[in-house]
């Protein structure tokens, strides 16, 4: 996150501090000063460890506000409820965040009034991590911040240096000038005109299921990530998205309206039911085939040996958001996902399904693409002679690169043709 100097953005926002416990804790008096100087009013809540370094009282009247300790105060609950406290801020920011409320924030838990705040808040989250440098080395520490950035929860530091426990290396906190304008800088880059905004997109994701009978599916390996990244991109750029995805494991993109279905014909009708859009990405590995009559029960074993399934061909949910007529996104992007001559098969795909644009992503075995956290992916948009698309070659990306570039090349189409041709091809 880049570091602001101009703090006029943080005039009359609303910050709710979860001080958890650590030494650095009573640098959050410092924080809470300099962030009420800049007209910020702060809510605090201290957990138990917390109040072990700072007291409530002296949180309290530096923020001029109630401070709030107990999930299960009777007097606070009527006031002013966990999830209304959890609410009714623009930013909530956990500093100092111990090893131990970033464990229990990964988990999901709500064992204290701080961390059913966190769970219960539908605002974005800053974590400010403080701790000693071999907690926050620990690979559970490490995969907790995975996890929790994974969500979309934002993170300043830690700084390395010095630590209040003699050791050198990095988990101090950084210092409550450098998080007032950390928080400085989210606010900023908010309120920077997005190049989507008012721009609707629907994206598929994930695999499908299709049933044979009520245990067993056809599927594919397909995790959802390039998905579930292309969508959480479109909507950092201002974008209205809706992510239809198959089922996946993973935790749906801030900011994102997520449908969930199994089958190609529910990723289809849940597609349709998303337009009119702008944008549709298709990135969604549905199965080409369900089985024609899927059992009511469970198949069991006979005499007869295997049951033959019979297949019928699933909707090409892609083709048809590419037929032209009034419900046609303007812009309307596929994958094609090939094991051998990438940009031959690509091309002939995008002829073939009628869309604008398709990302040829290379799946060979060996290259871990399905299930793994890159892609080798070449753009191909429409020419103008069908046979012959526009090729861009792209390095070896992560798959959240690879989403922020393509949606920054949809955001640049949009700019470039929004005041010329109707068609962003
Ligand atoms: N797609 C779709 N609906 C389907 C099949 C594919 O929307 N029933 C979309 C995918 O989301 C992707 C594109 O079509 O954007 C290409 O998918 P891919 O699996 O590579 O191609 P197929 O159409 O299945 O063609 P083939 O099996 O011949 O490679």
């Amino acid at each position: 996150m880049s570091v602001t100097s101009d703090y006029r953005v943080l005039e009359g926002k609303r910050l709710l501090l979860v001080i958890s416990g650590g030494i650095a804790a009573y640098k959050c008096l410092e924080l809470i000063r300099r962030l009420k100087e800049r007209g910020v009013r702060v809510r605090a809540v201290l957990t138990e460890g917390a109040q072990q370094f700072v007291t409530p009282l002296s949180v309290a009247a530096l923020s001029e506000e109630k401070v709030y300790t107990d999930l299960f105060s009777l007097t606070d609950e009527s006031e002013m409820g966990h999830i209304r406290l959890s609410r009714e801020a623009d930013l909530v920011v956990v500093a100092p965040a111990s090893a131990d409320i970033l464990a229990r924030m990964a988990a999901g838990m709500a064992n204290d009034l701080a961390t059913t705040a966190l769970l219960a808040t539908d605002k974005p989250v800053m974590v400010v991590p403080a701790m000693n440098v071999m907690m926050w080395t620990n690979p559970a520490t490490q995969a907790n911040v995975r996890t929790l950035e994974g969500r979309g929860i934002r993170r300043l530091g830690p700084a390395a240096g010095d630590m209040a426990c003699g050791e050198v290396g990095s988990g101090r906190m950084v210092e409550p000038m450098e998080i007032v304008a950390g928080i400085a800088a989210f606010f900023a880059e908010r309120s920077v005109p997005k190049p989507l905004a008012g721009r609707r997109a629907v994206v598929t994701s994930g695999p499908t299921h299709e049933p044979i009978d009520p245990v067993r599916y056809i599927a594919n390996r397909s995790s959802g990530k390039q998905g579930h990244a292309v969508a959480a991109a479109l909507a950092a750029l201002g974008a209205d998205v809706t992510l239809v995805s198959g089922p996946v494991t993973l935790a749906d993109p801030p900011g994102v309206r997520v449908v969930r279905v199994e089958t190609a014909a529910e990723m289809l009708a849940a597609s349709q039911s998303a337009l009119p859009a702008d944008i549709a990405v298709c990135a969604a590995a549905v199965a080409d085939w369900r089985v024609a009559a899927a059992a009511g029960d469970k198949v069991k074993k006979g005499p007869d040996g295997p049951p033959t399934l019979t297949l019928a061909e699933n909707p090409d949910i892609l083709a048809t958001l590419s037929q032209a007529g009034p419900a046609r996104p303007r812009l309307v992007v596929g994958f094609a996902a090939e094991t051998r001559d990438v940009l031959a098969y690509a091309a002939a795909k995008l002829a073939k399904k009628g869309c604008d644009w398709i990302v040829a992503n290379d799946v060979a075995t060996g290259t871990g693409t399905f299930g793994g956290d890159d892609n080798q992916v070449h753009l191909l948009r429409q020419g103008a002679q069908p046979e012959t698309p526009l090729i861009e070659i792209w390095p070896r990306l992560s798959k959240t690169e690879v989403a922020a570039r393509l949606a920054q090349a949809i955001a640049d189409t949009f700019l470039s043709t929004s005041n010329h041709s109707p068609e962003p091809v």
